[in-house]
C-alpha cells in the first residue's frame, strides 16, 4: 500500500538479546526488592548465615512498665518443620503495659506518612484466656506514628492481620509487638509490607525498585544468581523446591554471600515478576556441583567443588524436571498444581534453563551436567538448554567448558566477563569470527570496572558489537544488577538503593536504552563511524529494525573528547517518517550518579528531523539513540 515502508534485507538477529540477571547478593532480596520490612520475621536467623547471628537478631525484648515474665526461642512445637523456630513470652503480671519485642527492620523500617501497611502474625495461645496484643509503628524517641489492638484467642496456630497507616514519613521506625495481658503466647512470622508492592502483588515486591527494572525493558531474566545457584558446599545448592508454597511453610537457606534468605522471593515470585515485566524466565539450577571457590575458601583457583553422590543424581534431575513442571505443566499435573495453588493456573513459558554457574571442568562437573541436559533435552525438547564455562575467558576451564559444550551440542552457553574498559574497546570484534555453527552465546554476566561514564559508554560501544553478532549473541546482561547502600559485596553494579531512595548508575542508562530500542533485524552499512587511527576505540554505531513497530533505531557511540561525524543513509528504508526521536546520553567523562547527587547524568529525548541521508555530530562522551518511525 501507499506510504508502507518497504523492508530492507537486514541480518535477522536474536530478539532476546537485553536482558537482566538477578542475583541475590549485596541484599538485593530480602532488605531490597522483597518489600518485607521486618528483618528475621521468623527468628530463623543462624550464626551459619553470619558470624554472631542468631534467632533474636534485629529484635529488642521489650519489658514496659511493671512487666513480669519471660521470653524465649522455642522449637518444639514450630508452625511448620521447615520453619523450625517461634517465640514464647510468658506473662505473669498482669498488671503491666507490655511485654514483647521489638524490630529495627533493615537498617530502620522506612514509613510514608499515609500509606497503608499490612501487619500480620501467626500466634498460638497456650494459657486458655485470650492474649491481647498492642502492635505500633514508632520512630526513633518512641512516637507512636501507627497503632493497632488484636486479641490472640486461639490455642492452635492462627495468623492474626491489621492494617496500620503512620500519620507521618519516617525512615528509620521499628516495629513494637507488645502482649498486654496475662498468659503464654508462641508466635511467629510477624510480617510488616507496604500495601503498595510492585503491581499490587500479595508477598510482593518493592514498588520504586521494582519498577526501575521494568523500566529497562528486558527481554529476559536470568535468576537466581550466580554464586547463589550452586553455593558453597552441598548443603548450599540452591533449592527451588523450599522457595514455593506458603511463606511461613519456606525453608530459609543461607547466602553464600554472607547473609541470610527467607526464600520469601522464591520460585514462583520470581516467575510472576517475569511475567510482570514482560521478561521471559531463565532459571538456572546448580549442575549437581557447588561453586568450584567452595569447600571453606573463596580463592580463586582453589579445587573446592563437591560434587553430588552419582546415586543422588536420579533424584535431583527429577527435581530440575519438576521446576519445568511447575513453570510450563497444565494446572493438572503435580508441579502445575502448586503453581496454580499460588494462584497462576496459567503456564508461564519457560523456553530457557540454565544449568551450571561458572563450573570448574572436571570430570565430576562433566557427567553431572551430561545427566541434566539429557534428561532435560529427552522430556522438554522444545525448552533451550543454557551450558556454563568458567569464569573468565583468560582461565582454562574457559576454553575446556566451550569444547565441552560443542561436544555434547549444547545450543546456548552462558560466558561472563568482568574487565577494564579498554578490554571492551579492544575486544569489541571478539564474536565477528565467531563459528556460527557452533553454541550460540550467552553473555550472562559482563561489566566494565566502574560506575563512570566511560564504563558506561565502554559498554555501549560493546552493545553495538553484540548487536552486530546478535546472530550468534543470543542473550546478554550487565551484572550485577541490584545493591544496598551499606550491604554491597560486589561493585560495580546497576542499580544502587537504600530504603527510600533509588539510584540508577550511568551503566543503567546504557542498558535501558539499548533495552527499550531492541530490533530483530541488524543493518550493516547504515552507519559510517568517523575514520581515524583511534577511531575503532573511540566511536562506533549500530543499526537495527524492529518489525514490530517498523521503527528504524540507529545507536551512536562517541568515547572521545571532541565531537564525532557519523555519516548516516537510511535509503534502504523506504516509507520512514521524517519526524525521529533523539536521544542523548552525555557528560563529563568521570561523572558518576550517587546518592548525593542521583540524577548527574540522564538521558534526553527531543524531536529530531531526519533526511534519507545526514550526518549526525555526536557530543564527546556520548551515546545517542535516534528512533525512526516506521508506521
Ligand atoms: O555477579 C557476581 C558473581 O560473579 C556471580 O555470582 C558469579 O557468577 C560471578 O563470578
Amino acid at each position: 500500500p501507499a506510504g508502507a515502508q518497504r523492508v530492507a534485507a537486514g541480518k535477522p538477529i536474536s530478539a532476546d538479546l537485553f536482558g537482566i540477571f538477578f542475583e541475590d547478593l549485596n541484599y538485593a532480596a530480602d532488605g531490597g526488592l522483597y518489600a518485607e520490612l521486618v528483618q528475621n520475621r521468623s527468628f530463623e536467623y543462624a550464626p551459619s548465615d553470619h558470624e554472631g547471628w542468631h534467632p533474636l537478631t534485629s529484635w529488642d525484648y521489650l519489658h514496659e512498665g511493671f512487666a513480669m515474665g519471660s521470653l524465649s526461642v522455642e522449637s518444639a512445637a514450630p508452625l511448620h518443620a521447615n520453619n523450625p523456630h517461634y517465640v514464647q513470652l510468658k506473662i505473669e503480671n498482669p498488671f503491666q503495659k507490655g511485654l514483647g519485642l521489638r524490630n529495627h527492620g533493615f537498617d530502620g523500617i522506612a514509613l510514608t506518612a499515609g500509606e497503608q501497611y499490612d501487619f500480620s502474625l501467626w500466634a498460638r495461645v497456650k494459657s486458655g484466656a485470650a492474649v491481647p496484643l498492642l502492635v505500633q509503628l514508632q520512630d526513633a524517641q518512641g512516637k507512636v506514628l501507627a497503632e493497632a489492638t488484636l486479641s490472640a484467642q486461639a490455642a492452635d496456630w492462627q495468623q492474626y492481620r491489621a492494617t496500620l497507616t503512620p500519620t507521618a514519613t519516617d525512615a528509620g521506625a521499628s516495629l513494637v509487638v507488645l502482649a498486654t495481658g496475662k498468659g503464654i503466647l508462641d508466635f511467629d512470622m510477624v510480617s510488616l509490607f507496604p500495601k503498595r508492592t510492585f503491581r499490587g502483588r500479595a508477598n510482593g515486591l518493592r514498588a520504586d525498585l521494582a519498577q526501575s527494572i521494568a523500566n529497562l525493558k528486558p527481554k529476559f531474566m536470568r535468576f537466581p544468581g550466580g554464586c547463589l545457584t550452586h553455593g558453597d558446599g552441598l548443603d548450599n545448592l540452591y533449592d527451588w523446591k523450599k522457595t514455593i508454597g506458603p511463606v511461613a511453610q519456606r525453608t530459609a537457606q543461607r547466602n553464600i554471600w554472607g547473609y541470610h534468605q527467607t526464600t520469601g522471593l522464591g520460585y514462583f515470585e520470581y516467575f510472576q515478576f517475569c511475567e510482570d515485566i514482560g521478561a521471559k524466565p531463565i532459571p538456572v539450577v546448580a549442575a549437581g556441583v557447588s561453586c568450584q571457590n567452595s569447600g571453606g575458601s573463596w580463592k580463586i583457583g582453589s579445587t573446592g567443588q563437591q560434587c553430588l553422590p552419582l546415586a543422588d543424581m536420579a533424584a535431583y534431575t527429577q527435581d530440575v524436571l519438576d521446576l519445568i513442571e511447575y513453570a510450563n505443566g497444565p494446572a493438572t499435573s503435580i508441579w502445575g498444581a502448586k503453581r496454580a495453588a499460588a494462584g497462576h493456573p496459567k503456564p508461564f513459558d519457560l523456553q530457557y534453563i540454565g544449568i551450571g554457574n561458572e563450573d570448574k571442568q572436571t570430570p565430576g562437573f562433566r557427567e553431572r551436567f551430561k545427566l541434566l541436559y539429557d534428561a532435560v533435552r529427552r522430556q522438554y525438547p522444545t525448552v533451550t538448554v543454557i551450558g556454563t564455562v568458567g569464569p573468565s575467558p583468560k582461565g582454562e576451564d574457559y576454553d575446556q567448558g566451550w569444547a565441552f559444550a560443542n561436544q555434547l551440542s549444547v545450543p546456548v552457553v552462558d560466558e561472563h566477563y568482568y574487565e577494564q574498559p579498554k578490554w571492551f574497546l579492544a575486544n569489541q570484534r571478539r564474536y565477528d569470527t565467531y563459528d556460527r555453527s557452533k553454541a550460540k552465546v550467552y553473555l550472562g554476566e559482563y561489566a566494565s570496572w566502574g560506575n563512570a561514564l566511560h564504563n558506561a559508554l565502554a559498554e555501549a560501544l560493546y552493545m553495538t558489537a553484540l548487536e552486530r553478532n546478535g546472530d550468534v549473541v543470543q542473550l546478554a546482561s550487565y551484572a550485577p544488577l541490584l545493591a544496598k547502600e551499606g550491604h554491597t559485596q560486589w561493585k560495580p553494579d546497576l542499580i544502587y538503593f537504600n530504603n527510600t531512595a533509588v539510584v540508577p548508575s550511568v551503566n543503567y542508562y546504557v542498558q535501558q536504552l539499548f533495552g527499550q530500542n531492541q530490533g530483530d533485524t541488524y543493518h550493516a552499512g547504515v552507519v559510517t563511524p568517523p575514520a581515524g587511527p583511534s577511531a575503532d576505540t573511540t566511536a562506533a554505531a549500530s543499526c537495527v529494525r524492529d518489525a514490530r513497530t517498523g521503527d528504524v533505531i540507529v545507536k551512536l557511540v562517541n568515547l572521545g573528547a571532541q565531537p564525532q561525524p557519523f555519516a548516516i543513509d537510511l535509503t534502504r528504508f523506504e516509507g520512514l517518517k521524517t519526524m525521529a526521536t533523539q536521544t542523548t546520553f552525555t557528560g563529563a567523562r568521570n561523572a558518576q550518579n550517587t546518592f548525593a547527587s542521583p540524577r548527574t547524568v540522564l538521558p534526553k529525548t527531543t524531536a529530531y528531523k531526519i533526511s534519507k541521508r545526514f550526518t549526525y555530530s555526536a557530543a564527546p562522551y556520548s551515546l545517542t539513540v535516534l528512533r525512526v518511525r516506521g508506521k
